[in-house]
């Protein structure tokens, strides 16, 4: 069962993207199954860069069939964008194939994210404001618009009809902002509809038969397991389930099809948004991580929160999504530091008596107000980036990656050293 599912074991941006780039070289078909373009990956080849927020990576090889799978919510705009530019530079996107069940982003959903963001005021979430959370709220009222209904320009207008009414109504009248023109929009998505029509599939029959063909099919994992919407820091999390039991529903697949499980887990922490970060750094150290790893958003820009590396969360992402594999990525923005610290355990100050957790606590407030215990490790100075056989690493960082596979009882598969193609380490 050549099925293999690659998941964030943190809060997303782990660099995922570079890890299904080179799972997807020995792939047929890479399927992203949650999220939208929420997502952004970056991925460096002899072409130069490309950003992802929706295409799956796979796309960049001719040989892979791209899959958006029925659990993502898609942005036709952003989706066409990506294929602009995709054909602007001379890549061939024949190969890519879209969920007729996949749901799709509107325009208001992108306004109600941010009104909803705007009315909480101080307790936002920190969404990317990509209206996410408005489309999947959408599809479990059961009042979303599929992929498929771009098939039929007919029937598309009256439930663009329909739904347009009802959310100006919500915009204008309960958050107080202008809705949207509801010609223009059915105007635009019948545009869409035309663009896309042509790579509209069954994506669940097509997996299946690439599965029976005995074909290498790689599910790929928007986020990561703490923006889980049932497992995450709720509230503070996305609107899908990124753990790797969503590729089976997203994807359409049966959960005995799959047989490995990768996490990317990067060799520090970081979050964007708001919520609870216990390992969170801020001054010097903070920056270095920021500087060094280029902590900034793909998709929103933003500087991200780094923090040290938390292995309380990552054993509850081994549990979470029975990992098989961790691919430990950003090794090379560790060196340099005298000490690097993991956190192994939290306190938690529970009316004057202490208790301990080496699990990842059930109850928010305790995660909140915990404290993280911290063991230290000696750096290493040595450029690493140049690395390719894991012998060839410092004493001191294979003694770190010793201590993450062993407390997460996952051997360790992969470590990047660096942003390009080639600077990775195979295990
Ligand atoms: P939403 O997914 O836009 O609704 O945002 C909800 C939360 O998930 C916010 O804290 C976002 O910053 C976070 N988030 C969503 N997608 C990503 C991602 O790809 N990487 C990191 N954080 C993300």
């Amino acid at each position: 069962m050549p099925a293999t599912v690659v998941v964030g074991t943190q809060w997303g941006d782990e660099g995922k993207g570079r890890i299904i780039d080179n799972l997807a070289e020995k792939s047929q078909m890479v399927v992203r199954f949650q999220g939208g373009n929420n997502a952004g990956h970056t991925i460096v080849n002899e072409q130069g860069e490309f950003k992802f927020h929706i295409i799956p990576s796979g796309i960049l090889y001719p040989h892979v069939t791209a899959v958006i799978g029925n659990g993502v919510v898609v942005d036709p705009r952003v989706l066409c964008e990506e294929l602009d530019t995709l054909r602007d530079r001379g890549v061939s996107f024949d190969n890519l194939r879209l969920s007729g069940n996949a749901h799709l982003i509107m325009p208001y959903h992108i306004l109600l994210d941010s009104a909803h963001e705007t009315q909480l005021g101080k307790r936002k979430i920190g969404t990317t404001k990509r209206g996410i959370g408005p489309a999947y709220t959408d599809k479990a009222a059961r009042l979303g618009i599929r992929v498929q209904d771009l098939l039929d320009k007919k029937i598309l207008r009256q439930k663009l009809d329909t739904a347009i009414g009802e959310k100006n109504d919500l915009l204008e009248k309960v958050y107080n902002s202008p809705g949207v023109d509801r010609f223009e929009v059915m105007e635009q998505y019948a545009e869409y509809a035309d663009r896309l029509s042509p790579y509209i599939a069954d994506t669940s029959l097509l997996i299946d038969k690439a599965l029976k063909r005995g074909e290498e099919v790689l599910f790929e994992g928007a986020q990561g397991c703490l923006l889980d919407i049932d497992h995450g820091t709720y509230p503070f999390v996305t609107s899908s389930n990124p753990i790797a039991g969503a590729a089976c529903v997203g994807g359409g697949v049966g959960p005995t099809k799959i047989n490995d499980v990768m996490g990317v887990c990067k060799a520090y922490t970081t979050r964007v948004g708001e919520g609870p970060f216990p390992t969170e750094l801020t001054g010097e150290l903070g920056d270095h991580f920021v500087n060094k790893g280029m902590e900034y958003g793909t998709t929103t820009g933003r500087k991200r929160r780094c923090g040290w590396l938390d292995l309380v969360i990552l054993n509850y992402a081994v549990r979470l999504n029975g990992l098989t594999g961790l691919a430990i990525t950003k090794l090379d923005v560790l060196s340099g530091l005298d000490q690097i610290n993991v956190c192994s355990m939290y306190e938690y100050d529970h009316d004057g008596v202490q208790e301990n957790y080496i699990d990842f606590p059930p109850h928010q407030s305790i995660f909140y107000h915990c404290q993280p215990v911290l063991q230290s490790l000696p750096g290493w100075k040595a450029d690493i980036s140049g690395v390719r056989k894991l012998a060839d690493l410092p004493v001191e960082a294979r003694d770190y990656l010793e201590l993450i596979s062993e407390e997460a009882g996952v051997p360790v598969k992969m470590v990047s050293v660096g942003p390009g193609r080639d600077e990775l380490v195979e295990v």
